[in-house]
């Protein structure tokens, strides 16, 4: 595997197909299985390790956090990836103005809770397209807006490249693998599990009206969750929805402390 810091020696057999996945590092089986993916897929495979500071919104995590390349290399060597594009700040960015705002489906759920959020994810993964130029590039759905918001781009600007989506990869016990569990005490660690556990539920219910979700949303919050939001939407607009249907998904995103999880559960 060859470890690339800078754009000028990412040099590509364009003769070949390229799969590219982005990462904040902090590998996960959830990274893994997209980086498996993208093995299948094409014959280079591309990974991105960028910590990437314009989606971190003010007063979170970007300085804590979990960074540990050498492991992740070495999980990545194991797959195996081809290239590991793993720039500085500097290298990124140098003063740009340009921003991609993907209007509409980033404006809502995580967009209302973590103002420009979106806006960084958008443009940092704009760049890292133009940068590696793949012709597949492959994305989880456990970040499930996200997943609708690059896919609008793509879609919006006419990327030249085909998009594919992973399940989200769990913990036996179904909390989705995240790079921030990590933060979790032993106890928040243990109550965890119930975010998924409720969305099973609300899956399994006859219906998933207002009264359903409010249920849902006192018993994480008497559990000791500050729930941020929890609704049934629909996957492709991120409008609320109400039947359980397929093509509608459950979205939550609720703290334990001051650790921010967000699941999803689709039918
Ligand atoms: P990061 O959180 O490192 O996630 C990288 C990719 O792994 C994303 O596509 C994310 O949806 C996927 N992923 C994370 N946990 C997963 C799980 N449990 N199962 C399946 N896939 C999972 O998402 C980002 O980084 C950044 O926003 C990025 C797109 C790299 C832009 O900076």
């Amino acid at each position: 595997m060859k470890i690339v810091r800078t754009i000028a020696k990412l040099q590509l057999d364009r003769t070949k197909s390229i799969a590219f996945v982005p990462t904040m590092g902090a590998f996960h089986e959830g990274h893994l299985a997209l980086m498996r993916r993208a093995r299948e897929a094409a014959e280079i495979v591309v990974v991105s390790l960028f910590v990437n500071p314009t989606q971190f919104v003010a007063g979170e995590d970007y300085d804590r956090y979990p960074r540990n390349e050498e492991r992740d290399f070495e999980l990545a060597r194991k797959i195996p990836v081809d290239v590991m594009f793993a720039p500085s700040v500097a290298e990124m960015y140098a003063g740009e103005e340009t921003v991609i705002h993907v209007k509409g489906v980033s404006e809502r759920w995580e967009g209302e809770h973590r103002p420009g959020h979106f806006d960084g994810v958008a443009t940092v993964v704009a760049k890292l397209f133009n940068i590696v130029r793949p012709n597949i590039a492959v994305f989880g759905l456990k970040d499930f807006q996200q997943a609708v918001v690059i896919d609008r781009m793509v879609r919006d600007l006419n990327i030249p490249l085909a998009l594919l989506f992973e399940e989200t990869v769990r913990e036996q016990d179904g909390l989705a693998m995240s790079s921030r569990n990590a933060y979790l005490s032993p106890e928040q660690r243990r109550l965890a599990p119930m975010l998924h556990e409720e969305l099973e539920q609300l899956s399994k219910s006859k219906s998933a009206g207002d009264k359903e979700l409010s249920e849902s949303k006192e018993r994480l919050a008497k559990a000791g969750f500050a729930v941020d939001y929890l609704a049934l939407v629909d996957g492709a607009t991120l409008e609320p929805a109400r039947k359980l249907e397929k093509g509608n998904r459950f979205i939550v995103a609720a703290r334990l402390g001051a650790t921010r999880l967000i699941d999803n559960l689709g039918f």
